[in-house]
């Protein structure tokens, strides 16, 4: 069986976005795949956040990876500093990465730009301990979203510079982006993507949010003047995200959906979008009530990092030893 990992860092609150770009996914794979799928904590710290809530969004991570169908007994869950080789193997291999790699990540570049952020050195390593996530594992693939594979580009290159020169010691995963849905864009300014960081409430629909605010934000999408229900997402963007967002929660293509909608007005079309992220996301939000307060997400994670604990124990000792850091 291939092996798929894939984490999602809890640094604000989860989205449609990140629904339907990562853990839908995730669910759709767990049958046929080891897959494991981790909460990338440690990514979370890259940039600043209060300890309470990253506590909180922890949680809320762990409660809705089970809520939208992770089966604990299917696939592996875990919290990435609950295994300790993720940080050791990411110190390593940002000894094997050059700045000139670092400096190119469009996702640093883009959080640099940003005046208000106060730029880390972990921030700038980042994509080096997301290629430890991937790589203690032997991972084939990894199941993300479109602006995730930049990273795993970055990764493939580590370990084929590493074989060249140790040996075979990683294998050398794909990205695996959805047909569609590997990139949400915001409601209200249709230009930009879905993000848990940027503060755009009105673009964004949190998987919390209750089915009044879903209808409220989607009816009020920005659309365009052009009036016809077509997906062409350079000249209309925000209708092509919306029929993006029915395909994917339909599973259906964007041709069929397209067809389905044809001729019909923005407002009726709106409503339809609507009434499927509401019919998705409600059965959600009754599982993670259910779920959020008892120890039972606890007992997950724990369960999780000590089914992999010892093979990414492993992994980092055959690196250690192949890299010349241990007596023979
Ligand atoms: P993040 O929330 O940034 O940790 O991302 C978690 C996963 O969700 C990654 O695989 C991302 O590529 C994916 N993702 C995040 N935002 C979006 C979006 N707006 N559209 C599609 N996928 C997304
Ligand atoms: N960087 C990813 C994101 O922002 C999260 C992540 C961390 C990840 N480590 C990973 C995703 C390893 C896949 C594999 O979405």
């Amino acid at each position: 069986m291939k092996t798929m990992i894939s984490g999602i860092k809890p640094s604000g609150q989860l989205h449609l976005g990140s629904y339907i770009g990562a853990i839908r996914e995730f669910v759709k794979y767990q049958q046929d795949y080891h897959i494991l799928i981790f909460i990338a904590n440690l990514h979370c710290i890259t940039l600043p956040i209060e300890q309470e809530e990253l506590r909180e969004n922890l949680r809320d991570c762990i409660a809705f990876y089970l809520a939208c169908g992770l089966d604990p007994e299917q696939a592996t869950l875990f919290l990435q500093s609950d295994v300790k080789a993720h940080a050791q193997l990411g110190w390593i291999l940002n000894c094997f990465t050059y700045t000139g790699e670092l400096n190119r990540m469009t996702q640093y570049k883009d959080k640099v730009k940003d005046k208000n952020n106060l730029i880390t050195g972990g921030l700038y390593t980042y994509p080096t301990l997301m290629a430890a996530d991937i790589l203690l594992y032997d991972a084939d693939y990894v199941p993300v979203g479109e602006d995730q594979k930049q990273h795993v580009e970055l990764t493939r290159d580590i370990a084929q510079r590493m074989n060249n020169r140790f040996g075979e010691l990683f294998k050398v995963p794909d990205p695996l982006i959805p047909k569609v849905g590997a990139r949400i864009m915001s409601l209200s300014n249709p230009e930009k993507k879905m993000s848990k960081s940027e503060h755009d409430l009105k673009g964004t629909i949190y998987l919390k949010d209750d089915p009044a605010s879903i209808r409220k934000k989607i009816m009020s999408a920005k659309t365009d003047t052009l009036g016809a229900v077509h997906y062409d997402p350079e000249n209309q963007p925000g209708i092509s995200n919306l029929l993006t967002i029915y395909a994917a929660l339909a599973d259906k293509s964007l041709k069929e959906t397209e067809e389905q909608f044809s001729g019909m007005q923005y407002g009726e079309f709106k409503k339809q979008v609507a009434d499927c992220v509401v019919s998705t996301l409600e059965p959600i939000q009754k599982r993670y009530d259910a779920i959020i307060h008892s120890s039972y997400l606890h007992d997950v994670l724990q369960h999780g990092a000590q089914k992999v604990n010892q093979r990414a124990l492993d992994k980092l000792n055959r690196v250690q030893s192949a890299v010349g850091l241990a007596l023979e």
